[in-house]
């Protein structure tokens, strides 16, 4: 009797291949997997094959370490981590408000690591509710992954999902669905005209914005990257900053050590400091 081989059945993700993976996903995204993450590599690369009809995971490496390979994008997707909620980190958003409320004129604001897209939704809701409906504010919102991108593009979410929200802002920023569309809810339109949403691999892409931030989330990515990709990133960041700009990190992210670039201003809440130019000393 012959057993058929079924895409994404091979037995297990051999050492050899996990390393593999490890290396190209920390050399393409910066993202520094645990060696105790083997069998979750495997089971999420698993989907991948199934999805692509692959039948080894060296044949799916192969695949992704090739030039403009299409399954770069699925094997970056199935690795990352994607955990986000509606006003995650709740202490984050009375600082921004009051932020927001101290400027004057158009303000920027960059959610660098949006996942599904609560986060961008929360920054334009806190951004409405303190300024009104008139607010100059322009939400740019990317990730690297771009499943979950098409998510927070959708602005459709399960009426379950909504634990970070209190009743009164779910109903004043959701529409919520029925019929086909029950269990559903969808952010209205005056907080979907805010945000835009693009695909940005925080520690390789180019950053060309044609003008500077006033606000940046970063929030819980970092803790992917060892220390000199979090310095990268941080450079990076602070030069797409406007001095004074306020950067909010994860709750586990600490850039203490980068006070050259950003000064501590609350829990973790970061301010962009000054270029170190002529004339300044440390
Ligand atoms: C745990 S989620 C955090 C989501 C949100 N910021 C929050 O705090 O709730 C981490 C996100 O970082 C994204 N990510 C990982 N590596 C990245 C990279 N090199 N560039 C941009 N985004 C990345 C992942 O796709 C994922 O959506």
């Amino acid at each position: 009797m012959t057993l058929a081989v079924i895409p994404g059945h091979q037995a297990s993700l051999s050492q050899a291949d996990f390393e593999r993976a490890r290396r190209i996903i920390k050399e393409r995204a910066g993202i520094n997997l645990q060696p105790s993450k083997q069998s979750m590599v495997q089971g999420r690369l698993a989907r991948v094959l199934r999805e692509h009809n692959l039948y080894g995971y060296g044949e799916l490496l192969d695949a992704v370490e090739r030039p403009n390979s299409p399954l770069w994008q699925s094997f970056v997707n199935a690795l990352t981590t994607n955990l986000t909620a509606f006003f995650r980190e709740a202490y984050h958003f009375p600082m921004l408000a009051e932020f927001l409320k101290a400027q004057k004129g158009p303000i920027r604001i960059w959610c660098a690591a949006a996942s599904t897209g609560e986060e961008p939704w929360s920054i334009a809701i806190t951004a409405l509710d303190t300024l009104g409906p008139s607010a100059q504010v322009k939400i740019f919102a990317s990730d690297i992954d771009t499943e979950v991108l098409r998510t927070a593009q959708a602005a459709v979410y399960p009426v379950a999902s909504d634990k970070g929200l209190d009743e009164a802002t779910r109903r004043r920023w959701f529409l919520k669905g029925s019929g086909n569309n029950a269990g559903l809810m969808r952010v209205r339109p005056e907080l979907v005209r805010l945000v835009e949403f693009a695909q940005v691999n925080l520690v390789h892409d180019a950053l060309r914005f044609a003008q500077p931030f006033d606000v940046v989330f970063c929030r819980n990515v970092m803790i992917y990257f060892d220390a000199p990709t979090q310095r990268t990133v941080l450079e990076r960041i602070h030069h797409a900053m406007k001095p004074g700009g306020l950067l909010f990190a994860g709750h586990s992210e600490n850039f203490s050590t980068h006070s050259d670039l950003f000064g501590l201003r609350g829990k973790t809440v970061y301010e962009r400091l000054p270029d170190r130019g002529m004339g300044q000393s440390s």
